[in-house]
């Protein structure tokens, strides 16, 4: 793994977004998009270089990771709408390249799969954006969920509903959810994880530095080719090897490279 110390959420947004816009810049990309507070500094800064410094989106393609069952896409609290408000509607992407699975199906385990499919028959996914759940989920794979795990159904932890009732204006949080498996994640050619605020740092200890295991999904990412890991200050703060993974940032600065063009971890 690439660990990348900031220092600030702002920073980290600035970070991941030179990474994607690699991709989006080489053309024809596919991106893997995630929902949730941790993206936003990285869709902020995305959207403002689309307005100030002309990154174009307009031949990119985007998957989100996951979806609530029984929401339909114009739901408010939809990830398909929450994705648009938060980043599609403001850069030229067009809509019709905006791929999420469909929660409002009377047949979620077909959905899940028809999902996988279009993500593998799209050439799979460049660039993955991820963020981890306090209790070490990424997408809405839960603790003991499969590392080898594909599109399908999930039920949600009691955890990452009471995290996402601030989200419902009735904090009602569907039970189910449609999610990309680890191993679809996985397949991913760059696997790129924020985390802020200090709630995340046991999570991102155990991903980072602990084993890899079930009991912490994110932990998967150890095995991925090219996982780089973002992180503010607060999240970073239970991270042994801080110094570390200073060092390499250093090198990878001053050799100017970039995770697409090969950084070093
Ligand atoms: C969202 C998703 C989740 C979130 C995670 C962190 O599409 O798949 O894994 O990334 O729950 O949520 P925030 O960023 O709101 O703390």
């Amino acid at each position: 793994m690439q660990v990348i110390l900031c220092d600030s959420a702002e920073h980290v947004g600035k970070r991941a977004a030179d990474i994607v816009e690699d991709y989006v810049r080489a053309g024809s990309a596919v991106l893997g998009l995630a929902t949730g507070g941790s993206p936003s500094s990285t869709y902020r800064e995305l959207i403002r270089r689309h307005r100030e410094e002309s990154l174009g989106f307009s031949d990119v393609r985007a998957f989100t990771l996951d979806e609530y069952a029984g929401l339909a896409p114009d739901h408010e609290q939809s990830y398909h709408t929450t994705i648009r408000r938060e980043f599609v509607d403001h850069v030229d992407l067009p809509l019709e390249n905006l791929m999420t699975p469909q929660g409002d199906v009377s047949d979620l385990a077909a959905e899940a799969e028809r999902y996988d499919a279009a993500i593998g028959a799209a050439g799979g996914v460049d660039v993955q954006i991820l963020g981890i759940g306090a209790n070490g989920h990424i997408g809405f794979n839960e603790p003991t969920s499969s590392l080898s795990s594909r599109t399908r159904v999930k039920t949600l932890a009691g955890t990452t509903r009471r995290d996402n009732a601030r989200f419902f204006s009735d904090g009602e949080v569907p039970r189910l959810c449609l999610t990309q498996g680890l191993g679809t994640i996985r397949e991913a050619r760059t696997a790129l994880l924020v985390a802020m605020g200090a709630n995340k740092a046991e999570a991102v200890r155990a991903m980072v530095e602990g084993p890899v295991s079930a009991h912490c999904p994110a932990s998967v990412l150890q095995l991925h080719r090219r996982a780089v890991v973002i992180l503010d200050p607060d999240a970073a703060s239970l991270l042994s090897l801080a110094d570390y993974y200073r060092e390499a940032q250093e090198m990878n600065d001053e050799l100017g490279l970039s995770a697409r063009s090969g950084g070093f971890d």
